[in-house]
């Protein structure tokens, strides 16, 4: 079988000063190719720490080790300070939650958009502009000059997460990581955007980690889903075997997940579904 673009074996990590608490991630293992693999859990699984690991972003304190961290072949685990930089924003893309923490307010929405070109290609600034708008205009705006030309505070929050967007994609990485990047913004504007997200990584044969905790959406934009507790993944199926997985925590997570049937009423939390 050919490599896949991410190979995590045994990936560790713990924070020395939580005093026998042991490791927050614990001997995770799992690839993704070109397809759109979810993870989910509650809030503390690891999820996220599991998604900086990929980045190289983990905070100083976290002790990490893998026995297999690669990406497109090559040994995350022996890269310096210098490749991490160059991997980052090219060949790997992280999407946060919320683009008021990951725009620069000071800064024009289109000099953002541009950055990762600025940094890893060679192109003119006039080559640049050109991407950025066919990039703006591929995200859903009609009007991408004057989105390139506003200011970040000048968009609403699904303005700002659709200029993110584009800013991670417009140098083409082989990864994105999307972590819990739409729950910020109302369900249409999810739908949308986990639409975009999902039509682009087929278009471009991008792989897609979607760290998420609305199972709903992970069932409908999802290839594969690994399930993460307490630091490990406890369960892992397609994402059209939710509806009927056998796992009594992922079948837990899945009863509990939000629904138009159950908006404003009190949803089960997951400790109650696991009570025996
Ligand atoms: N900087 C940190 N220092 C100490 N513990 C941390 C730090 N970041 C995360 N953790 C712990 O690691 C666990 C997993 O965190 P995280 O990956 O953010 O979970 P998730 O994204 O699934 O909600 C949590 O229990 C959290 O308390
Ligand atoms: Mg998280």
């Amino acid at each position: 079988m050919a490599e896949p673009l991410l190979r995590i074996e045994d990936l560790t990590i713990s924070f020395p000063s939580r005093q026998g608490q042991g490791a927050v991630v614990r001997s995770v293992s799992f690839e993704v190719g070109a397809e759109i693999v979810a993870v989910v859990g509650e809030s503390g699984s690891g999820k996220s720490l599991t998604g900086r690991a990929i980045m190289g972003l983990l905070p100083p304190r976290a002790e990490t080790t893998a026995k297999t961290l690669s990406f497109e072949g090559r040994d995350l685990t022996r890269l310096a300070a210098a490749h991490w930089r160059a991997l980052r924003g090219s060949a790997i893309a992280l999407i946060l939650q919320d683009p008021k923490y990951s725009l620069n307010p000071s800064m024009r929405v289109g000099r953002q958009v541009e950055e990762t070109l600025l940094l890893h290609t060679s192109l003119s600034a006039r080559e640049r502009r050109e991407k950025a708008l066919a990039m703006l205009s591929r995200v859903g705006f009609d009007d991408p000059q004057r989105v390139h030309a506003s200011y970040p505070r000048e968009l609403s929050g699904g303005m700002g997460q659709r200029a993110m967007i584009a800013a991670m994609l417009i140098n083409k990485p082989s990864l994105l990581i999307a972590d819990e990047a739409t729950s910020a913004l109302d369900h249409d504007l999810q739908v949308q955007i986990l639409e975009l997200l999902g039509g682009l990584t087929r278009e471009l044969g991008m792989g897609l980690l979607l760290i998420s905790h609305d199972l709903q959406q992970v069932a409908r934009f999802a290839d594969r889903v690994l399930v993460m507790r307490q630091g490990t993944i406890v369960d892992r199926l397609a994402a059209s075997e939710l509806a009927d997985a056998t796992h009594p925590y992922t079948l837990a997570l899945w009863n509990a997940r939000p629904s138009g049937v159950t908006y404003g009423t009190r949803l089960p939390t997951v400790a109650d579904e696991m009570e025996p």
